[in-house]
């Protein structure tokens, strides 16, 4: 009989390459993907904890699931992910109807848990990291053209705001012999373009002399025969070195785009937030980013409304966006995490003045992307074609090495296929083009 598992996911580009992992691992154990919760055998919901919005989804969808369940005895119901270590057996006095818990460091235990499950066993919990480290979990059944790749998990940098190393731990790298394989493996099924996983990457075996920098890890990768593109992310400013802002100008594959959060302009919120940088020395990397690599584009995340943030230090937030002209940006209203230090402290900025502050932002940031997207109409670039486009079955939608969308008309023989587009619109969030080679 065939068995069919639902997964739902929330949060970062770590938690979207879990879930393709705990996906394979489903697939093991005989279960096959569906989009259509009513016909699950399994649901599965991972979650994000980073911000209170992804957090309450998780919760109001997981309420949706119990109904489902009421319905259906046999329904499995498991939650994944940050806020499954966070709460661990808390949830399940919170949703008892829970089959079980499983963290991000936990993963390759879904086989057997889902065994107990199947077997009648109810509210199981797995979280904790202490044997999550390095273990290679299986590849995704089907092709994929650009795939996630882990290097390392957790962070040791302790941001005030930030939970992540409550719930994905302390820094912990994968060997590189085992990163270099998994991207041979890949290469074999089809894949072209690789995005190397990390909350942060930059910090890559910093504390392992035997294995290779982040920089030379790049190196390595970037001779692997039938590979394309390299991407990764997150980095932190402060461990962004001058080797691997050079690699930028070396390496053939890796593509110009670097995702560098600076969460907020003031020296003052810097500070508090215990970033580890000022704004002048986040300024002197994006310089340094552009002298080797004039064409970069440079993306980050920031965050308006921390405690403490007057209307003076958002200025600045705004005046440092100015001075980069970042081509995306993330923005997002502070909100307090359970058990980080800055939820200790009181804040006055009220939700009405974090709403206005990120529509500032925002407004600002739209105007910048859209003359940054202008700027490119009538110059060339090169595309990896990834499939039909949203809006019309003859386009085609790929990105360039800058991670821009472009939409051109062509047909599905190209896709996989690196080709060059001529921008013709730079619209808001993509441009239109048309293949010239
Ligand atoms: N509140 C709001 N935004 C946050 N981020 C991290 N923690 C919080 C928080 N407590 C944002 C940061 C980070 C991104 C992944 O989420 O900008 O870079
Ligand atoms: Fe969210 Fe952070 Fe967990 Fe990613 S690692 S899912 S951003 S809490």
């Amino acid at each position: 009989m065939r068995r069919l598992a639902y997964i739902k996911t929330f949060g970062c580009q770590m938690n979207e390459h879990d879930s393709e992992r705990m996906l394979a691992l489903l697939e093991g154990c005989g279960y096959q993907e569906t989009q259509n919760l009513d016909e699950a055998d399994v649901i599965l919901v991972n979650t994000c904890t980073v911000r209170e919005k992804p957090e309450q989804k998780a919760y109001s969808i997981l309420g949706r699931f119990q109904e489902l369940r009421e319905n259906n005895p046999d329904l499995i119901v498991g939650i994944a992910g940050c806020v499954a270590q966070q709460e661990g057996e808390r949830l399940l006095a919170r949703i008892p109807t829970l089959d079980f818990i499983l963290g991000p460091g936990k993963i390759h235990h879904l086989p057997e848990i889902l065994h107990e499950v199947e077997k009648g066993k109810r509210g199981l919990c797995a979280v904790g990291f202490e044997d999550g480290a390095s273990v290679n979990l299986p590849l995704p059944h089907t092709e994929q053209l650009r795939a996630y790749v882990t290097i390392m998990q957790g962070c040791d940098n302790f941001c005030s705001y930030c939970i992540v190393p409550s719930v994905r731990g302390r820094e912990r790298s994968r060997p590189s012999g085992d990163i270099l394989a998994e991207i041979h493996a890949l290469i074999q099924r089809g894949t072209k373009e690789v995005i190397l996983l990390g909350q942060n990457v930059n910090s890559y075996a910093n504390n392992d002399p035997r294995e290779l920098t982040f920089p030379r890890l790049l190196a390595k990768i970037d001779e692997i025969p039938g590979l394309e593109r390299i991407r990764f992310t997150t980095s932190h400013p402060k461990d962004l070195t001058e080797e691997s802002i050079k690699a930028f100008g070396q390496l053939k594959h890796l593509c110009e785009h670097f995702h560098l959060p600076f969460q907020a302009g003031s020296n003052t919120v810097l500070t508090k937030m215990n970033r580890g940088h000022t704004r002048e020395e986040y300024l002197a990397k994006v310089k340094r980013l552009r002298e080797v690599t004039p064409q970069i584009s440079i993306t980050a995340d920031v965050m308006v409304g921390f405690p403490g943030e007057g209307e003076e230090d958002f200025l600045q937030t705004l005046e440092l966006m100015r001075a980069v002209e970042f081509d995306g940006l993330f923005s997002f209203k502070y909100s307090p995490r359970k058990g980080t230090r800055a939820a200790q402290w009181r804040n006055d900025c009220t939700s009405e003045v974090k709403q206005r502050r990120l529509e500032i932002l925002q407004e600002l940031q739209r105007e910048i992307t859209l003359k940054k997207n202008k700027a490119l109409e009538g110059e060339v670039r090169e595309v990896l074609v990834e499939g039909c486009s949203r809006n019309s079955p003859h386009k085609m939608m790929g990105r360039t090495r800058c991670n821009r969308i472009v939409n051109f008309p062509g047909g599905s023989e190209l896709v996989g296929k690196l080709v060059f587009v001529k921008i013709t619109e730079g619209l808001q969030n993509s441009l239109r083009g048309e293949c010239c080679g």
